[in-house]
């Protein structure tokens, strides 16, 4: 059976993958699986090296096609922070619930309550140029943090499409429209047909 490499710890990403990739005939191992636990440097400056630098990662390591995203939140009268910082932003284990009381205090009289996700996917296979696929979702942040949906930033982030921070959406609302729902619809397509290619 044709393997890939979901380059990532994070469990719901690696399911999110294998629902959409072992319908083509996959195999989907991730980092786990392999009992590997080496936390791979994001080093980049942008989601695209930061998903690259994984992808390649992985696949250099087990010498198979892999693939790793990377995303995040940019608010555009923080310079487009916390950015490709997301994750870490205010510390790694702190709760979102802080992060998101903390940025909603931050922007207090802001009139620029613009922001965006930004999601980069990038697709390494031995021996060719990696891809990377992207998405982004233009919205703003709320006045204040609703509901329990979603995760990390969703409670802040004012939807436009619903009118609705992305804690009040259903995951099938959000994917609709979501830079990662964008990112992976992109990237899919191009896999679809890249796996008509790639021997048994
Ligand atoms: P990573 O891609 O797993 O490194 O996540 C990057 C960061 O961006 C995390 O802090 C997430 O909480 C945040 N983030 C990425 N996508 C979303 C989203 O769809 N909703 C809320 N937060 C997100």
């Amino acid at each position: 059976m044709k393997r890939i490499l979901i380059v990532t710890s994070n469990a719901n990403k690696v399911k999110e993958f294998r629902e959409m990739l072992e319908p083509l005939g996959y195999e989907v191992v991730s980092l786990r699986d392999l009992h590997d636990d080496e936390d791979v440097p994001e080093y980049g400056t942008t989601f695209a090296e930061n998903a690259v630098i994984k992808a390649e990662h992985g696949m250099k390591k087990y010498g198979v096609p892999a693939v790793a995203d990377d995303s995040g939140l940019c608010i555009d009268a923080f310079d487009g922070g916390p950015g490709v910082q997301s994750a870490r932003f205010l510390g790694h284990d702190t709760p979102y619930s802080y992060k998101n009381q903390v940025i909603l205090e931050r922007l207090k009289g802001e009139t620029n309550r613009g922001a965006q996700f930004h999601c980069a996917i990038a697709f390494a296979v031995p021996g060719a140029q990696t891809k990377v696929f992207e998405g982004i979702l233009r919205g703003k942040i709320a006045d204040e943090a609703k509901g329990n949906g979603g995760f990390g930033y969703d409670p802040i982030f004012w939807y436009p499409q619903y009118g609705k921070t992305g804690g009040e959406l259903v995951p099938s609302e959000k994917n609709a429209v979501s830079h990662r729902g964008k990112a992976v619809r992109r990237f899919l397509e191009y896999f679809t047909e890249y796996s008509k290619t790639e021997k048994e």
